[in-house]
């Protein structure tokens, strides 16, 4: 009898944490192409997702070391910045989403927009990649590219166009626009979550995605991206 009040007290304290441990996880967006909903509660911060990945699994055409650095160093930074500048604000208890787009259109807020604007255009273009990814997609995605760009190398020349054209840093994006696709380039932190466009996925030209790697060779990163790394799949969920 002992025993299983021990037992008892043991599970109950086990069950406890579990609950304090799920309640302190605060996702990143409401987006469910990255991300499943859950709803946060007070005083949660805002926390890093998982790569979808491992750090080496874009080798050889990102390296660990790059992703230990842009994931690890640089978007981790962006989460802790947002955390210290929303914390006892009312923007602490909104999604990122909402502060993204409460933020944008408040100049007092640039800070606030730049790092959460920058944390969620980071786990969508962790998401826009995958291992043995790129090339020419199939199925519906390869039927929208060819209806609303022509044909696929239509839309390579204009991503491409897109992010060697970014002057300085930014993001290149292909993004569903009143039912057609369409590439668009942002600078610095911008991002389509601020229009009525809808991204569907997204290239990292800030230098710290690819010195380390291609050193001012931003071409040839553009064109590694393409043939062998974006993730169509991804692509393919965003536009349903
Ligand atoms: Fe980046």
């Amino acid at each position: 009898m002992q025993m299983s009040k021990r037992k008892l007290l043991k599970s109950s304290i086990l069950g406890l944490g579990i609950l304090i441990a799920a309640c302190k996880t605060k996702f990143l967006t409401n987006n469910s192409s990255i991300k499943p909903t859950i709803k946060k509660g007070v005083n949660m911060a805002f926390q890093l997702p998982e790569l979808p990945y491992a750090k080496n699994a874009l080798v050889p055409h990102i390296s660990e070391n790059t992703i230990n650095f842009h994931y690890g160093k640089h978007h981790n930074a962006y989460v802790t910045n947002l955390n210290n500048l929303v914390a006892g604000t009312d923007l602490a208890e909104k999604s990122l989403e909402e502060v993204i787009k409460i933020s944008s259109a408040d100049k007092t807020k640039a800070g606030i927009f730049n790092n959460s604007a920058q944390v969620w255009n980071h786990t969508f273009y962790w998401h826009s990649m995958k291992p043995n990814g790129g090339g020419k997609p199939s199925g519906e995605v390869l039927k929208k590219i060819e209806a609303d760009f022509g044909s696929y190398e239509n839309f390579v020349t204009e991503f491409k166009n897109a992010g060697t054209t970014q002057f300085g840093s930014g993001w290149a994006w292909l993004v569903l626009d009143n039912g057609k696709l369409k590439i668009t380039k942002t600078g610095n932190a911008e991002t389509p979550l601020t229009t009525s466009a809808k991204p569907l996925m997204t290239m990292d030209v800030w230098e710290h995605a690819y010195y380390l790697d291609y050193q001012n060779a931003r071409p040839n990163y553009i064109d590694t991206f393409l043939n062998h790394l974006v993730n169509w799949d991804f692509v393919a969920q965003n536009l349903k």
